[in-house]
């Protein structure tokens, strides 16, 4: 099942670790990148590596987002943390899919050397935080089996380009992270696996997040990131079909079996023809 919610925790922090038992995120992101200062990434490392082991969490929940695979701290990142075996990586600043590639070499190295099953670390890469990366976007499809989804950032990619804001002043996206998010979405489906909504981070404005997620999930997002624990019921509950929508899509479903060889019919006044028949048989799985 495709992981809705997705809750970056700051691994320098104890505390909000410790608060992951309190919250119903498909999945969490011990983060050792961004939200950790410089001087604590020693810190961080190793409280991510003891949380990893000690934690009563399916491990297909417990992710960690490294440091990029070009900077200096990718190769500590990934001793102190793959031996504990982690659901998964959240790779940022992905430059091409040689990037994903390049993580997923050296987890089949370590994978070995610490006895874990192979290829059972995936992969969750951030592939929009690079002028770059922009332009190797229909690559993703090669990366493999460990390709867990495509996510996308605005923020890093905002201060590569030298833009003021990524969003306006109603926390909307400007038309170049717009696109920027429109192009993951196709990035991720062309890849056949999920694509995942970038955070929202105003934090007391759950009115808003609520409609970015209903957004997300019109257009084809599966899930979202989060940071803070409110956010992710808000989350979970957006990316579930509504009861119309379970409604119309059973009675879509009906309308076609009943009509055996039909491939459009008419449906409450509107045409329905085969994409729709299959819509909505995603929805019923969902
Ligand atoms: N994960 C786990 N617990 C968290 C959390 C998170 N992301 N964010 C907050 N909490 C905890 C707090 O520690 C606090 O716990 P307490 O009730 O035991 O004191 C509780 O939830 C309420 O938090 P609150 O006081 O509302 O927020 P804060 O001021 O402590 O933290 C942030 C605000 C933004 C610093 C915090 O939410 C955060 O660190 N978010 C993640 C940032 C991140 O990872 N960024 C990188 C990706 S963009
Ligand atoms: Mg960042």
């Amino acid at each position: 099942m495709t992981t809705i919610s997705w809750l970056f925790v700051p691994a320098d922090s104890e505390k909000k670790m410790d608060k992951t038992r309190f919250v119903d995120a498909g999945a969490f992101i011990l983060d050792l990148e961004d939200s950790v200062a410089l001087s604590a990434k020693p810190k961080a490392r190793q409280l991510a590596r003891e949380f990893l082991e000690k934690s009563a969490l399916a491990r297909e929940k417990l992710w960690v987002r490294t440091n990029p695979v070009d900077g200096p701290y990718f190769d500590d990142d990934l001793a102190a943390v793959v031996p504990a075996a982690p659901g998964g990586i959240v790779l940022p600043k992905v430059r091409s899919p040689g990037d994903v590639a390049e993580l997923a070499a050296r987890l089949d190295v370590l994978e070995r050397e610490h006895g874990l099953e192979p290829e059972s670390i995936r992969i969750l890469p951030i592939v929009t935080e690079t002028p770059e990366a922009l332009f190797t976007l229909g690559g993703f499809a090669s990366c493999g089996p460990r390709l867990a989804g495509l996510t996308w950032g605005a923020e890093d990619l905002g201060s590569a380009i030298g833009a003021t804001a990524t969003r306006d002043v109603n926390d909307e996206l400007t038309p170049p992270f717009r696109l920027v998010r429109n192009l993951c979405l196709f990035a991720a489906h062309a890849a056949g696996v999920p694509a995942i909504d970038t955070v929202f981070v105003t934090l007391a404005d759950f009115a808003e997040l609520d409609d970015e997620c209903d957004e997300a999930r019109r257009d084809g997002f599966s899930g979202k990131l989060a940071i803070h624990p409110a956010q992710v019921e808000i989350i979970n509950r957006a990316f579930l079909p509504s009861a119309e929508e379970l409604d119309r899509a059973r009675r879509i479903v009906e309308l076609f079996d009943a009509n055996p060889g039909a491939a459009v019919l008419e449906f409450e006044g509107a045409m329905v023809d085969l994409p729709h028949l299959k819509q909505a048989r995603r929805i019923l799985e969902s």
